[in-house]
């Protein structure tokens, strides 16, 4: 029994049983597989983009954000809570940002279908979860850093952004919206 020390002092010395040796090499097999596996759904799942980061501050992103607020707000949207929220209609070809903080997405975005944005994601507190429903396209929200992707909607239409990561009280009620709309 393992709690009690191998009667065999030099045990270490004694060669590897074959089970255990088969044991290790199933695990190896699929360590093996599943790394391959992470490569090739990037690519196959379609929900993981290929996205970059940089570390910027809290200060640094919320003034930019406000700043693309302040010049692009076209109209307000009501939530059910009934809380405004600017629905901002960003150049096309442009930066365009999205704070997630506690409990919202800010602001809502609108954009232009098969034109070209960069999409800036950070948080201004802890960490969040970007899902883009019903797309289905997932990513890590963090303080500190920015989320980078290039992104060309190419199908208009209203997207719902959804916190999937736990966040606190107010995190089933953190919901956003992407409008995809044609050239105007
Ligand atoms: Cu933000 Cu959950």
């Amino acid at each position: 029994m393992s709690i009690y020390p191998p009667k065999e002092a030099l045990w270490w010395k004694t060669p590897i049983g074959k089970s255990e040796l088969v044991w290790v090499g199933v695990a190896l097999v699929w360590c093996l597989f599943m790394f391959a596996f992470m490569v090739y759904w990037h690519g196959a799942g379609k929900q993981n983009l290929s996205n970059e980061a940089y570390r910027i501050s809290a200060e640094d992103f919320s003034a930019k954000t406000k700043a693309m607020v302040d010049k692009y707000t076209v109209r307000q949207y009501k939530t059910k809570l009934g809380t405004e929220i600017p629905v901002v209609h960003p150049p096309a070809g442009g930066d365009v940002y999205l704070t997630a903080r506690l409990w919202q997405w800010w602001p809502m975005l609108e954009l232009e279908k098969d034109k070209s944005y960069r999409l800036h994601i950070s948080s201004l507190d802890w960490m969040h979860g970007f899902s883009l429903q019903p797309v289905n396209i997932n990513l890590e929200i963090l303080p500190d850093y920015e989320t980078v992707l290039t992104t060309t909607p190419d199908k208009a239409g209203e997207y719902t952004i959804v916190c999937n990561e736990y966040c606190g009280i107010g995190h089933h009620t953190m919901m956003g919206k992407i409008f995809v709309v044609d050239k105007k």
